[in-house]
């Protein structure tokens, strides 16, 4: 039994009173034991205002530095790729989440003049990566036993030189999870040359980021892509949130894929405590994928958001 509390947090909301939440929001999220968002983002809303004003403050504040976004190929489902056997990608991607290239630390000078100047700074703690790379060695342990860490210390001396030592200073605490190191532009030829050789991939921010859609797109689509924002001290509530945007170009036609949010409500009860009911909807949405009746244009299909939920519900 779950109880649910909603809130209205969306552009609309903000054309209305100027902000993306109340000025308590967090801490009215903070009563619950964990956050299920549905994407936000409003072309008539600057990204800045939804991503700073709501996604990026909740991921922050409330320390869910674990990002863990599954890329799956599940049977049925097209990958762009020839020749991918169903199951045969399978990766676990964390993405390190309340730093990095993320940082908001910054800030532009001079501005409208040609000496215009922009300063974008990186953070990364020791702390930081540490806590991270020891999610997923963790992560590994109940899976192949294989992490890879994503760098750039071959031309980002400092903060990926840190990175990679806590990597490695991580990897001997694991010694029975085979640990390796991999240049980020290496990786992204990688993720479509060979996917099947990752387990779990550990990320900086915004490399995590661009990792992930590219991990969603050769499993067949963003509209499958689920994730998971956590706080492991349970500190804080979790929140659980699809891969993908808002999508406004089909906004409003019923037609968008709502197996990502499906599949983030899976996390949200893997995380509850409540992994048979996780387990007994990933096997629901497997099985909607594999008969392949019921598909979204995403996949290949017409049908609409709510035939696909409903076929879920039916296979549940
Ligand atoms: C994501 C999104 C966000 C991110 C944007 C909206 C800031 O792309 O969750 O992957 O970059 O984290
Ligand atoms: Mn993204």
């Amino acid at each position: 039994r779950l109880r649910y509390q909603s809130y209205p947090w969306s552009c609309a909301w903000y054309l209305k009173h100027g902000k993306m939440m109340p000025d308590d929001g967090l801490k009215r999220l903070g009563d619950s034991d964990s956050v299920f968002l549905g994407a936000v983002g409003s072309p008539d809303v600057p990204d800045t205002v939804t991503v700073h004003g709501l996604l990026l403050p909740m991921r922050r504040n409330f320390d869910q530095y674990v990002n863990l976004r599954p890329a799956y190929l599940f049977d049925g489902v097209h990958s762009p790729l020839r020749d991918k056997a169903p199951g045969s990608i399978d990766m676990h991607v964390y993405r390190e989440n309340t730093e990095g290239e993320y940082a908001p630390i910054g800030g532009r000078l001079y501005p409208g003049t040609p000496h215009e100047t922009a300063v974008q700074t990186a953070v990364f703690t020791r702390r930081g990566c540490e806590r991270i790379m020891r999610a997923a060695f963790h992560g590994a342990r109940q899976r192949r036993k294989r992490v890879t860490s994503i760098t750039k210390s071959n031309a980002q001396l400092f903060s990926m030189g840190l990175w990679d030592d806590a990597f490695r200073d991580a990897s001997k605490e694991f010694p029975d999870v085979e640990a390796r190191s991999l240049l980020v532009d290496a990786a992204a030829m990688d993720f479509v040359r060979k996917p099947e050789v990752f387990d779990v991939v550990v990320a900086s921010n915004l490399f995590g980021d661009i990792l992930t859609d590219l991990g969603a797109i050769v499993t067949g689509s963003v509209g499958l892509a689920a994730s998971a924002n956590i706080n492991p001290e349970r500190h804080y509530p979790s929140m659980f949130e699809p891969v993908h945007g808002s999508a406004p170009d089909i906004a409003g036609q019923g037609i968008a894929n709502p197996l990502a949010a499906i599949l983030s409500a899976k996390m949200m009860l893997d995380h509850l405590g409540h992994g048979q009911s996780g387990n007994a909807i990933q096997r629901a949405v497997a099985k909607v994928l594999k008969d392949g009746k019921v598909r979204t244009p995403d996949l290949g299909g017409t049908a609409t958001t709510t035939l696909m939920a409903d076929a879920v519900l039916a296979a549940l």
